[in-house]
């Protein structure tokens, strides 16, 4: 990355003020002084401003559409994780924003933005996700209000109310903005129904991008982060 833009991102100043600071020579590249405003620093690279040592990882924002057998997780002894797929970005600390059961596909944010990730997943702001649940047989509109005002899973925890969206045969879309242990499956077993297959088709304001196949991922578009920024900051 260019040494003035990571400086004017870190805050030193606009991209004008971190190249005057560069042109003095308050910044060192590996103990070098360094005069050249479009430097561009290696991942490895110790940059110094006015003696104090630089810490910086370049954000990354990416929409993963999950296939099943893979867990949500940065390691694992048996299974392929959500991560094993970002070959090349070995080094940039990347982890999935909560998790999606080993058989639930979809959706899933990966990120090393650790202060965005605490943000959505704050119990007090958690963002709406939306789900296909497809049952083991035809769904009853009569238990839309129970689902909807919340329910009582099998451990006593009564569930935040959800949204149930929409709905045909055995296929319904439910939102919800909590994430406790197979919540949707365990929502829908309390009313007799099994979740055979799990889709996550949204997570805040972010859709499941239609043109990821299942093991596919892209980085977010500046609207989408801005938009998911926007979600947490507004709950
Ligand atoms: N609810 C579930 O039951 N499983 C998931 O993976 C996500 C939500």
């Amino acid at each position: 990355m260019r040494l003035d833009k990571m400086l004017a991102h870190l805050n030193y100043g606009s991209r004008s003020e971190v190249k005057k600071l560069i042109r003095k020579g308050f910044v060192m590249v590996n103990g070098e002084i360094i005069l050249d405003d479009d430097y561009n620093t290696k991942e490895d690279d110790e940059v110094t401003i006015f003696g104090d040592v630089v810490s910086y990882e370049e954000k990354l924002y990416f929409m993963l559409n999950k296939p099943k057998n893979v867990v949500s997780a940065t390691f694992d002894y048996y299974d392929k994780t959500v991560i094993d797929f970002f070959q090349g970005y070995e080094k940039r600390n990347l982890f999935p924003v909560g998790r999606l059961d080993i058989d639930t596909t979809g959706l899933l944010l990966i990120t090393n933005d650790g202060e965005l990730a605490h943000m959505l997943l704050s119990p007090k702001r958690h963002v709406y996700k939306t789900y296909k649940a497809t049952l083991d047989k035809k769904f009853d509109p009569k238990d839309i209000i129970a689902l909807e005002n919340g329910v009582t899973l099998d451990d006593g925890y009564v569930t935040l109310p959800a949204r149930i969206e929409s709905f045909e045969e055995n296929i319904v879309y439910i939102s919800i903005r909590e994430g406790k242990y197979h919540q949707v499956k365990r929502m829908f077993q309390a009313f007799d129904y099994e979740v055979v297959e799990l889709n996550r088709e949204s997570f805040g304001p972010l859709k499941l991008d239609s043109n990821l196949k299942l093991g596919e991922y892209r980085p977010l578009t500046k609207e989408e982060l801005d938009l998911l920024m926007k979600s947490y900051e507004n709950n």
